[in-house]
């Protein structure tokens, strides 16, 4: 399984799914490598109850490992999970009155491009 997003929805996906299924691999990628680093390093960016308890298990049983390399792990996986940020978009001048209505999918349209590149390398 690939998560692709290191973030609040991506990270808590991954780390309860691998600590419940041990023989499933989870990989979760994020274009910050930075926020990559500190998963690495089992320095948790958030607080949510049990997080710690479940990284732990996913970590000793060693299904679950985070990469800044996205399309690498994409390529991998068999299933991949889009939990990417989609903030609201800006509006143009013309579009004032939607301010707030409209999302931001940049970085999703991103991560379905990398699949496309992916599935196209399937033999
Ligand atoms: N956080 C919540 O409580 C919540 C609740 C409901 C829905 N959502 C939705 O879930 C989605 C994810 O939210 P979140 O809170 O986890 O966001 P987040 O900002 O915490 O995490 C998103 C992560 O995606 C990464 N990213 C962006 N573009 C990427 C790319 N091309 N390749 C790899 N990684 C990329 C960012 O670096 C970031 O770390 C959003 O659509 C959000 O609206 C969130």
């Amino acid at each position: 399984m690939c998560v692709v997003g290191a973030g609040y929805v991506g990270s808590l996906t991954a780390i309860t799914m691998a600590a419940q299924c041990p023989a499933v691999h989870f990989t979760v990628c994020d274009i910050n490598q930075a926020l990559v680093s500190k998963w690495q390093k089992a320095v948790l960016p958030f607080y949510e109850p049990q997080l710690g308890e479940y990284f732990e298990k996913a970590t000793a049983q060693g299904n679950l490992s985070y990469t800044e390399q996205v399309e690498a792990a994409i390529s991998k996986a068999d299933v991949v999970f889009i939990c990417v940020n989609t903030p609201p978009s800006k509006p143009k001048p013309f579009e004032k009155e939607s301010l707030g209505l409209k999302t931001d999918m940049t970085a999703f349209f991103s991560v379905v491009r990398s699949i496309g590149k992916a599935s196209a390398n399937l033999s």
